[in-house]
């Protein structure tokens, strides 16, 4: 695995109103690598993650950007999303391919509309380009035969299938995923899992995946990190999570029905886990 940082989350704090929903957190993803952000439901996951997609702008902290270099080049100086313009933040859009929890296709549109719609917003390819780099696109997620079929014609891991070519329709050098097995059974969601294994190889891109289920975290995780009520608890990978001693990464990591996280509900800690108040 590359050891070139590709994104530094330097120090995010991030509030909604009075209520602080990241705070402090640290952390980098490397070059090529699949990193994991589990947590419980709250706990802030998406909302890092549309930090560092550049949806949202923290309150404190920076997330930076390091751009790629070739071998031999001197360290590229990072790029802060805060200090971007409108017009950087756009190209940085353009740079990454995103799946979110909803998949959000156009109901009205078929597939390949779907996965052209990008290319056809940002770049000025003649039509016959576009047809075919839809086709590869669609080719890498298993659904050339599907080409010309509506969303509603379409099953839940297929439709997953479907935004994933468009999060490519790009080629971005970074992918970020919210929840992508959410919703699918789980003959579907381990193929998607692989999938997001085989694009991670074949194309060498970056991914940021967000989940709270295990076995897929275990599965496509080169590295894992675990927010815990807006604080970075722990990072490792896969074999240094299963051996974390700790017990409330212990209760997380291997589903333990007693532990920490059930103590606090069960304790005084209900309002607190309610209204977010320490
Ligand atoms: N735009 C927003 N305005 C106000 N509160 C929000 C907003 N987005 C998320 N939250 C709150 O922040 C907390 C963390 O949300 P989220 O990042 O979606 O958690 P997760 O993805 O881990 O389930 C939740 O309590 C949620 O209600
Ligand atoms: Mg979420």
């Amino acid at each position: 695995m590359s050891s070139e940082v590709a994104i530094h989350v330097a120090g995010v704090t991030k509030r909604f109103g009075d209520r602080t929903i990241l705070d402090r957190v640290d952390l980098k993803v490397y070059k090529g690598e699949t990193l994991v952000i589990l947590g419980g439901s709250g706990s802030g996951k998406s909302t890092l993650l549309r930090l560092m997609i550049g949806n949202l702008r923290p309150d404190e902290g920076d997330v930076r950007l390091y751009h790629p270099t070739k071998p031999g080049d001197p360290p590229a100086e990072p790029q802060c999303l805060c200090a971007m313009s409108d017009a950087e933040l756009d190209e940085y859009h353009k740079a990454v391919g995103v799946l979110f929890q909803s998949g959000a296709l156009f109901n009205s549109m078929t597939v390949a509309d779907n996965v052209a719609l990008p290319l056809r917003e940002h770049t000025d390819l003649p039509d016959e380009t576009i047809a075919i780099m839809v086709k590869i696109k669609l080719e890498l997620v298993g659904l050339r035969e599907h080409a010309d079929k509506m969303p509603a014609e379409l099953s839940g891991g297929m439709k997953k299938r479907a935004g994933l070519a468009r999060a490519l329709a790009l080629d971005p050098r970074g992918l970020f995923y919210d929840e992508p097995s959410a919703g699918l059974d789980p003959v579907t969601s381990a193929e998607i899992d692989q999938l997001i294994i085989d694009l991670n190889k074949q194309l060498g891109v970056t991914s940021v995946v967000v989940t709270h289920e295990m076995d897929s975290a275990f599965r496509i995780a080169d590295r894992m990190v675990l927010l815990d009520r807006g604080k970075f608890v722990v990072s490792g990978t896969p074999d240094e999570m299963r051996d974390n001693p700790d017990p409330l990464v212990r209760q997380f990591v291997h589903g333990l029905t007693e532990g920490p996280l059930t103590d606090r509900r069960r304790g005084g800690g209900y309002e607190v886990d309610l209204l977010g108040i320490e």
